[in-house]
């Protein structure tokens, strides 16, 4: 038997069984950790299970504190670090004004290694733990990028932005350019330790015809075979009025936006979809079929005025969804935050999202819609113990509000309301601490 470490304190993690949620919730609770391959050796309450475990390595107990797992971002943009809070804009003008002036300033590298430190640092010290982002077009901001994640041994998918038209000459790929600069990282980085690769053409608008029968062809070439899990694909659907509009004019033969990218073939089960406020129910239909996924961008969609998302109807149309930070055009890498303005969305459309469900889309959700739930997610045995430590003292108001309360329901809500990065006091990747407040 390898070694192992204790880590004892209030734990909460979220099951699921023939898709029924079961929450976990230990107050004084056990997690034990196997030094070796940093996984999850067992969790559960500690006056229950810590006689089978006598000999730990080392034994850490967080008074005050919850420890749950690390939070999953499934659709943010690390060159837009520094777009965050950019004022007074609606998609369109927003990517013109902002973040294509931004993402030009990626062909240094310098410039970029800068930036995918200081992002990474923000995921972190706000306690997510993996996230799906896209770069830029330029092919060194994804070696950079995924460089910086490994160093830090983080769970991480990333894909070089294929974009060949509406867009700055420079950062204008072209279809053979952005075929071969793809296959060229997902030769190197999928499935290279932590790293997955996703083939991400930015959004419908930016990419030919011809390029999206490229993407469609390095889906289909690094598809799921040999037991190696294939490749993904990220891009945005039916985000702004003026988008879809727009949309329409481009590829006048198709029925709908989700339809474009359904006729390139670019659904399905490992393609998720950015945004998803104004699909149809036609749409609904096709993306639940072809079993592609969703994020939902709750801050984002408020900040750049884009529209409330329906999660009741991805729901009834059974279609894996989670949530997303989606900075720059989001103004928080707080899931807290995103968990909060989600909520308030779903109030909108009279709909209570209740915070089980919410914490559910932030971590094995979202780890459902990566296909990563294998590994990532919750604290099932042999899954990856990445984990975070939450501070419930951290701020007056919250220690002040939990004082009389025992109820997970509760401490769950209050957090994802009134939490941000103050909250988070330590983060472990696989079993190791990489941050302290
Ligand atoms: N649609 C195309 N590109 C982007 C982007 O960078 N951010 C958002 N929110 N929507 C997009
Ligand atoms: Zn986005």
């Amino acid at each position: 038997m390898s070694e192992y470490n204790h880590y004892r304190g209030a734990i909460y993690h979220c099951t699921e069984s023939n898709g029924v949620l079961e929450p976990n919730y230990f107050v004084d609770g056990l997690m034990v950790v196997d030094n070796d391959s940093g996984s999850i050796i067992e969790v559960g309450d500690f006056n229950q299970i810590s006689s089978k475990w006598p000999n730990a390595k080392s034994s850490t107990h967080f008074k005050d504190s919850l420890i749950m797992p690390g939070f999953i971002d499934t659709h943010v943009h690390y060159p837009q670090y520094k777009v965050i809070a950019s004022y007074g804009a609606s998609l369109i003008d927003w990517l013109n004004k902002y973040t294509f002036i931004e993402e030009q300033k990626f062909s240094d590298e310098t410039y970029a290694a800068k930036v995918a430190d200081l992002f990474l640092d923000e995921l972190i010290k706000n306690g997510t733990t993996t996230a799906m982002t896209f770069c830029t077009s330029h092919k060194q901001s994804v070696d950079i990028f995924f460089t910086a994640a490994e160093k830090l041994k983080l769970r991480m998918v990333a894909g070089k932005v294929m974009m060949d038209r509406n867009a700055p000459e420079a950062l204008c790929d072209s279809v053979d350019g952005s075929y071969f600069d793809s296959k060229e990282l997902i030769e190197k980085w999928h499935n290279r330790g932590r790293m997955s690769y996703a083939v991400t053409p930015r959004f419908a608008p930016t990419s030919s015809s011809e390029q999206l029968v490229q993407a469609a062809n390095l889906l289909e070439e690094y598809s799921d075979n040999n037991g190696n899990k294939g490749v993904l694909l990220q891009t945005h659907l039916n985000e702004n009025i003026d988008e879809i509009g727009w949309v329409k004019e481009l590829f006048p033969d198709s029925k709908n936006y989700f339809d474009v990218y359904d006729n390139f073939n670019l659904s399905g089960p490992n393609s998720v979809f950015g945004h998803c406020i104004y699909n149809t129910d036609e749409e609904y239909k096709r993306i639940a079929d072809s079993g592609s996924k969703v994020a939902l961008c709750p801050r984002s969609n408020l900040f750049l005025g884009s529209g409330l998302f329906e999660l009741d109807k991805l729901e009834a149309f059974g279609i894996g969804t989670a949530l997303a930070s989606d900075v720059g055009g989001g103004d928080s890498f707080s899931m807290f935050q995103v968990m909060n303005e989600a909520y308030k969305i779903c109030r909108l459309n009279n709909y209570n999202l209740d915070p089980v469900k919410a914490f559910y889309l932030t971590t094995l959700a979202a780890a459902k819609v990566l296909d990563m739930d294998n590994r990532i997610g919750n604290f099932e045995r042999n899954k990856e113990a990445d984990f975070i430590v939450i501070d419930l003292k951290a701020t007056e108001l919250i220690k002040n509000k939990l004082e009389t309360s025992d109820d997970i329901n509760d401490i769950l809500f209050n957090l994802m309301t009134l939490g941000d990065d103050r909250l988070i006091k330590e983060v472990y990747i696989l079993g190791q601490n990489i941050y302290q407040k």
